[in-house]
């Protein structure tokens, strides 16, 4: 089974959580692509969707789901969304994409994090992912020398030669050589340095569910 087959499974498994008559948190990335895909086979029987990106809205619009504005909806039953690692906590790095600041409001608005992925997200200790951290531009370098100290690398991410510029109008410092022991700690810590926009854990914003992509077929994880 290739990987965007196990994709396809997962996303198409994330229906059976989408509460009907309610709107819907949806997340980022290729797939959640899948879930976006999946649930236009039921946008009938959901009031529409909340969106992480400008990338998931323009698929959700494309497909005829309307969203909404979190300020426009109360708190959200269920966000589904992907990882670039998940651990066996449900605590996970987030943000290859360049979502995670987006991601984390409307997980935060959520009351059940459903978690999406192939099996190859699975990890024992989260870290060997390039840790995305959203920054204010002015503290990218400020920012840099910190996580240097630690013994990390923190390198801006560029597109097409230039910083990658988010949805937010800001920059993305992915850190290398990071073994994060303690998700919870780590997550606090550095969301206090100043011109940190969202550190790409997701420990406080945790899956409580992770339909994970197995050759065998989906495997659920709980982690309530
Ligand atoms: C987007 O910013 C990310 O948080 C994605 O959720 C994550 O990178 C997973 O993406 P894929 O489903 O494309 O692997």
């Amino acid at each position: 089974m290739t990987q965007d087959e196990l994709k396809a499974m997962v996303g198409q498994a994330a229906l059976d959580h989408v509460v009907a008559g309610e709107i819907v948190g949806v997340g980022t990335g290729s797939t959640v692509n899948k879930f976006i895909d999946a649930l236009a086979g039921m946008k009938d029987r959901i009031q529409g969707a909340v969106s992480s990106s400008e990338a998931s809205t323009a698929r959700l619009v494309a497909l005829g789901i309307p969203v909404f504005d979190c300020n426009d909806v109360g708190e959200i039953a269920v966000y589904i969304d992907g990882a670039d690692e998940i651990d066996h906590q449900g605590y996970m790095i987030k943000g290859g994409g360049a979502a995670l600041t987006r991601e984390k409001i409307v997980a935060a608005q959520s009351r059940r994090f459903v978690c999406i992925a192939d099996e190859s997200k699975l990890v024992h200790r989260l870290g060997d992912f390039p840790l995305p951290v959203e920054v204010i531009p002015m503290a990218a370098r400020r920012i840099a020398r910190q996580f240097a100290e630690f013994g990390a690398e923190a390198t801006l991410r560029l597109k097409d030669g230039q910083p990658l510029v988010t949805d937010n109008g800001q920059h993305i410092l992915d850190v290398r050589g990071l073994g994060i022991a303690d998700p919870l700690a780590f997550e606090s810590a550095v969301n206090q340095w100043p011109g940190v926009v969202t550190v790409g854990v997701f420990a406080h914003q945790k899956a409580q569910t992770c339909l994970l992509g197995t050759p065998d077929g989906v495997r659920t994880l709980k982690f309530d």
